[in-house]
């Protein structure tokens, strides 16, 4: 289940950022309203994600006769908690990602889409690569376990 996790939510950030989103950027705006119901939709698995890995993660955790709590003293422990610090950090990525796509939604003033969407956009695209760079330094972590 926690392999699985990461699978879905790293998967998916890859598969956005390299297959979906050149696409979508190729074909225009007509294709906008198809990119933002992608990004919408990945949300969700973002956050069943996060639980899965966080609640089996946890539980792998106080099974192992390895982990002493607050002891950051051998190997496995330090790997541990490093990979648990960037877990934290794609969780307030995942936060904000999730934030962008709801100013994304939002109109503006003047009915038409924020004037600042191209912003949002690009962050929506910057906080993707982040996590990316992030999940594949826990994953590393992990094989070193
Ligand atoms: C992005 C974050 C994470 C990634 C990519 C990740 C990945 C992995 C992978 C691939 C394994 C399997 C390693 C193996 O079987 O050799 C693993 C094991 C494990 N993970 Fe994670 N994990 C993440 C977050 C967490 C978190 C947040 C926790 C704890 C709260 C956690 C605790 C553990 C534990 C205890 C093991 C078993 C290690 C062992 O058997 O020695 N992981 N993780």
């Amino acid at each position: 289940m926690h392999v699985f996790s990461v699978v879905v939510w790293l998967g998916g950030l890859m598969f956005q950022s390299a297959v979906a989103m050149p696409i979508f950027q190729l074909e225009g705006d007509q294709s906008k309203a198809a990119m933002r119901k992608v990004n919408k939709r990945f949300i969700g698995f973002v956050w069943m994600s996060v639980w899965t890995m966080l609640i089996t993660g946890v539980i792998m955790m106080l099974l192992n006769p390895k982990f002493v709590w607050f002891e950051y003293r051998d190997r496995w422990s330090i790997l541990l908690g490093v990979k648990e610090l960037i877990f934290i950090f794609m969780v307030l990525y995942a936060f904000g990602y999730a934030r962008m796509l709801k100013y994304l939604e939002a109109p503006s003033s003047n009915g038409g889409f924020s004037d600042k969407a191209e912003l949002y956009r690009h962050r929506v695209n910057q906080f993707r690569k982040i996590s990316i760079f992030l999940g594949i330094s826990a994953l590393l972590l992990a094989a070193a376990m």
